[in-house]
């Protein structure tokens, strides 16, 4: 079975003291991973250490960054690399986030180099993909989103498209309380499987935990988590609540 998958997008949110309070208050709510299971917590820079520590010992609890750069070392000042992640012991990345390529003009060739750097690395990309509204709005999610897949991912072996993970994110459901509906999510993360399998195979594809993205609440998770190509989501402000993120985690299929 595919890893079942509850990741947190904190954005831009928190002080440190903020985020180490949202910790201890989840750790202290009862929620459980089993070994198919993971919770991922995506985390400004400044607090990556500070939140990984809090983390270690902790069963099936991973942290990730919410960017890096594209090249390894070097004069490009303010940014950070993939090796730097993985020094303090980063294992995951979120790469291409919607508000990354909106307001920092990240491209989807851009996104490639980039996780080329992490798989040189051994840093897990969570790949983000999905389709503005007026996208939807013409009925053309499904070639917009296997655009996003094919220029960013299809360069990659076998082996290194299995250690990815990838989340849809339909930017209209990002931030607005307008989730898709289950049966919107399950077709999209149906024609993602579908366009992974064309490309490496149906065994590989089916090994690809597709996660979703969008107003994710405690109140939703479940059933949108139950739609058989859903393995989970990636959430962001109500992974900013201790309770409401250990319900999601606990939605996360057996
Ligand atoms: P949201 O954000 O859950 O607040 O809609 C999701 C995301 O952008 O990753």
């Amino acid at each position: 079975m595919r890893k079942q998958i509850a990741a947190a997008n904190w954005k831009m949110n928190l002080t440190l003291q903020q985020a180490e309070a949202l910790v201890d208050e989840l750790l202290a709510t009862p929620f459980s991973l089993n070994e198919n299971q993971q919770a991922v917590f995506g985390v400004p820079f400044p607090y990556l250490i500070a939140i990984h520590n809090k983390f270690i010992g902790k069963n099936n609890c991973y942290v990730s960054a919410q960017n890096c750069y594209t090249k390894k070392s070097g004069a490009y000042t303010g940014e950070t690399s993939v090796e730097m992640l993985t020094s303090i012991g980063i294992t995951y990345v979120i790469i291409g986030h919607s508000e990354r390529r909106e307001f920092f003009n990240e491209s989807n060739a851009m996104l490639a180099e980039k996780i080329n750097c992490c798989l040189s690395n051994n840093l897990k990309p969570i790949f983000c993909c999905g389709e503005p509204l007026q996208i939807r709005e013409a009925e053309s999610q499904n070639s917009f989103v296997e655009t996003q897949l094919k220029e960013s991912l299809f360069h990659l072996t076998v082996e290194q498209i299995t250690n990815f993970i990838i989340a849809y994110e339909p930017i209209w459901a990002i931030g607005t309380g307008k989730t898709a509906s289950n049966e919107q999510a399950q077709q999209m993360h149906k024609h993602i499987r579908t366009v992974l399998a064309n490309n490496y195979g149906l065994d590989v594809a089916n090994t690809i935990s597709i996660l979703y993205g969008g107003s994710v609440k405690a109140t939703n998770a479940g059933d949108i988590f139950a739609q058989p190509d859903v393995d989970g989501g990636l959430v962001g402000g109500a992974s900013l609540v201790a309770a409401d993120f250990a319900v999601i985690i606990n939605s996360l299929k057996k």
